[in-house]
């Protein structure tokens, strides 16, 4: 293998997964924690890493020293499950080893597939599910006595909010806060309602303590994290409901989303607050006047379109059409004409044809994304569309299709971040550059990647940078000196 592609292989390696890690010297029992997929798995690892530290054990980032292996799964799109089950095989060897080492698998998978997974994969000890964490001390206690165990129960109320999360593998400047559990959605190709249950919105009180925690252990950014942010709405615990539902009692202390931001943002001025995601369909104008109201508030939104037409939009069940999501596109730019934007895409869904490919092409272009994630559609058991439609764009179909996509949206990231040349930004800087020790990387507010010469400048710090160069990931800068 040459020593580009291996460079390669780490570095993907890296981005799909992350080993938490935190050093202590106890004679604690050691727990490996490896998390897949989106931000609010590495959330819940941060959880779940809490719970079993109550319960004695230490996290390591050394595989070989573990008691106990946690794999913090995903199964959004089928890859996302095939690379978990590689990586199970890879920990075979070690299991021969040392037959006591326990092997568990937690998250939307785990949830997925509950005894299925202890039939299919033998090396499994243990099976919890997303709502499950609180039980994972006695669920390995039940592995140490020789049996399988699983928790795959889902629930109502749960949302960790008394859970204080051990924040591993963090850059100690931003860090993720969890506002709420589960999707309500149904969107028919989206798995996650099946793995992660009803929506529930935590206590606004609990998230504002643990942001004002954070930023006084120094912290400078939090992200909060739901899958439908716009939602949030807090009227005392228990699963979603709508403000109309409520009581009269119910309706004076709810907290909804926009409520929420300018509680967080309220912490510092210097604490930068971002979120994701939110929903086209339930995005108010109010959450876009609380951002523009609170300059600390970051000027970025993630607002997944999937499609440009408004007939796919309908079988994927999103419950907005084209015109209402440019509608939401006018909002942002109206109320925050500085405002970069960002989406997901999947392509080849269920009967897509080549004019509603065409009209996503032509989405792009309307609004012309600062960013973009793009996906073939991968049916997933049990969602709508599988039970529903058939899954009948052809691969090569897909490929083609994507490849268009992300051709369009490279010019346009690119064509985005040349619009910042010759301005000057503000960054918060999170590390030292992954490609020159002597530089330092940071983000704008509006989520873009700044790299310039480290100077005097140090993590956390704001740094006013003048752009003087860029490609369609990166701006490159010097500071300004003051
Ligand atoms: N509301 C969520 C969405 C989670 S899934 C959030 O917080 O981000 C993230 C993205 O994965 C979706 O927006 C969608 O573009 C993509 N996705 C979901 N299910 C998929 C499937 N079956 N095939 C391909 N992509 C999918
Ligand atoms: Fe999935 Fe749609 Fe919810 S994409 S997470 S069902 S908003």
């Amino acid at each position: 293998m040459s020593n580009h592609t291996q460079e390669l292989l780490e570095e993907s390696r890296q981005g799909e997964a992350t080993l938490l890690n935190a050093i202590t010297a106890s004679g604690n029992r050691k727990l490996y924690l490896e998390s897949y997929g989106c931000q609010m798995n590495f959330s819940d690892s941060e959880i779940v890493a809490s719970i079993l530290s109550e319960a004695g054990y230490d996290t390591t980032k050394n595989l070989y020293e573990s008691d106990v292996v946690l794999l913090n799964t995903c199964a959004i799109r089928e890859n996302a499950e095939q690379r978990v089950r590689q990586r199970l095989k890879d920990f075979q060897g070690l299991k021969k080893s040392n037959p006591r080492l326990v092997v568990g698998v937690l998250g939307c998978m785990a949830e997925r597939l509950k005894e299925k997974f202890l039939e299919e994969e033998k090396l499994v000890d243990l099976v919890a599910g997303p709502d499950a964490y609180r039980a994972l001390p006695d669920l390995i206690a039940e592995v140490e006595t020789g049996q399988k165990a699983m928790n795959v129960l889902l629930s109502l109320e749960e949302t960790y909010a008394d859970i204080n999360p051990v924040r591993m593998g963090s850059n100690g400047v931003s860090a993720f806060i969890s506002i709420m559990r589960g999707c309500d959605n149904m969107c028919s190709f989206c798995v996650v309602p099946f793995t992660r249950g009803r929506e529930r919105s935590r206590d606004p009180e609990s998230i504002v303590k643990e942001a004002q925690e954070l930023f006084d252990n120094g912290f400078r950014e939090v992200t909060l994290l739901g899958q439908n942010v716009d939602s949030y709405l807090f009227y005392g615990g228990g699963p979603k409901k709508d403000f109309k539902q409520l009581s009269e009692e119910e309706k004076g202390r709810a907290v909804n989303f926009a409520g929420l931001l300018a509680k967080v943002a309220a912490v510092s001025p210097l604490l930068r607050v971002r979120f994701t995601t939110s929903n086209p369909g339930d995005m108010t104008d109010e959450v876009l006047e609380t951002m523009a109201a609170w300059p600390n508030i970051c000027k970025y939104i993630h607002l997944p379109v999937q499609s440009g037409n408004s007939d796919v939009l309908h079988r994927m069940n999103r419950g907005y059409d084209r015109p209402t999501y440019m509608n939401r596109i006018a909002a942002i730019r109206r109320i925050m004409p500085d405002c970069a934007i960002s989406t997901d895409i999947i392509t080849g869904f269920c009967g897509e044809t080549e004019e509603e490919h065409k009209d996503t092409l032509s989405l792009m272009q309307e609004v012309g994304y600062d960013y973009a994630y793009m996906f073939q559609y991968s049916e997933r058991p049990r969602t709508l569309a599988a039970r529903k439609f058939k899954d009948d764009v052809a691969q090569e179909e897909k490929n083609r299709r994507l490849k268009e996509i992300i051709q369009i949206q490279s010019e346009w990231s690119l064509k985005r971040n040349q619009e910042v040349l010759g301005q000057t930004v503000e960054v918060l800087v999170e590390g030292v550059s992954k490609k020159s020790e002597e530089d330092l990387f940071g983000r704008t507010s509006q989520y873009k990647v700044v790299v310039f010469p480290k100077e005097q400048f140090k993590p956390g710090d704001y740094v006013q940078v003048k752009v003087h160069d860029c490609t369609s990931a990166t701006l490159l800068g010097k500071a300004l000196t003051s």
